[in-house]
């Protein structure tokens, strides 16, 4: 299916997207003039070399941070133009972040950092413990973990209370830049585990990564080079020992000259 076929199934949309940076009187353009769409449901993956400008993307995409110009519509609202705290409201009611690092409120349970997320955007109380509750399961978090600190977890845990935290509002887009980028594999393999069944569950999710195992997770993956989207390839949904999905992934790669 083409991404311009069906409008509706458009998620988020980038026209003539530019990033600069400006460094003294030099200027490095990361994004240049990049134009895509994100399907609802799908599990994009971005891939490309260091320094890429994969996060750069991800970032401007999410309305993290604002582009140079260009345009970015998201879920029919077109952000570019807001402010910072207009910004900073649409992301906590429509994005959830997940990153190599997990930024989890260390004086605070595991359960009261998802439902600090959960009651800053608002909605009854026993509802949010219940999306909360339910998260934890899907995440293979036992009831013992709930009242830890996160000084008192693994990283691996750590992290998949990190994506509870931010999945609680049920965004439009769960954006992931590395997420298994700090983790061994044992772990890597539970947190991309919970992506794909987040995923199953229609979440949409835009996850950026160098690993192929992990970009193996994805429906769609989208190669960055020189600015723009260099290549691009459907995977469609996942299935565990795809030797075929697999198969096709690599040549993409070996086209990409990864
Ligand atoms: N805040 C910033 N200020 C200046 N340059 C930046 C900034 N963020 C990223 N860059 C530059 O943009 C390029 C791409 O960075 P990044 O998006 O982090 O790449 P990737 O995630 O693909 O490794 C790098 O050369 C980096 O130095
Ligand atoms: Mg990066």
């Amino acid at each position: 299916m083409k991404n311009t076929e069906n409008k509706n199934n458009v998620v988020l949309s980038a026209r003539h997207l530019k990033k600069s940076f400006r460094g003294g009187d030099m200027e490095q353009t990361i994004i240049n003039d990049l134009d895509v769409d994100i399907r609802k449901g799908d599990f994009t993956v971005i891939m490309g070399s260091s320094g890429a400008g994969k996060s750069t993307l991800m970032y401007a995409l999410s309305g993290m941070d604002k582009p140079t110009s260009g345009s970015i519509t998201f879920c029919g609202e077109e952000i570019t133009s807001y402010n910072a705290d207009k910004l900073a409201v649409f992301r906590r009611k429509h994005c959830g972040f997940v990153f190599q690092q997990i930024y989890l409120l260390d004086k605070m349970s595991l359960m009261d950092n998802a439902l600090t997320a959960g009651l800053l955007v608002g909605g009854k109380k026993k509802e949010i413990v219940r999306r909360a509750e339910a998260l934890f399961e899907k995440v293979n978090l036992p009831e013992v973990t709930w009242r830890k600190l996160p000084s008192q977890i693994s990283g691996g845990e750590a992290q998949r209370a990190g994506i509870v935290r931010a999945v609680i509002n049920r965004p439009e887009v769960l954006f992931a830049d590395e997420p298994t980028g700090a983790l061994n594999s044992n772990n890597s393999d539970a947190v991309l585990d919970v992506f794909t069944e987040l995923n199953r569950d229609g979440q949409s999710i835009i996850m950026v990564t160098h690993d192929k195992k992990s970009a193996l997770r994805g429906s769609r993956i989208i190669y960055l080079r020189d600015g723009k989207i260099f290549g691009e390839c459907e995977l469609g949904e996942y299935t565990p020992d795809n030797a075929e999905r697999t198969e096709m992934l690599n040549a993409f790669l070996a086209e990409m000259n990864w």
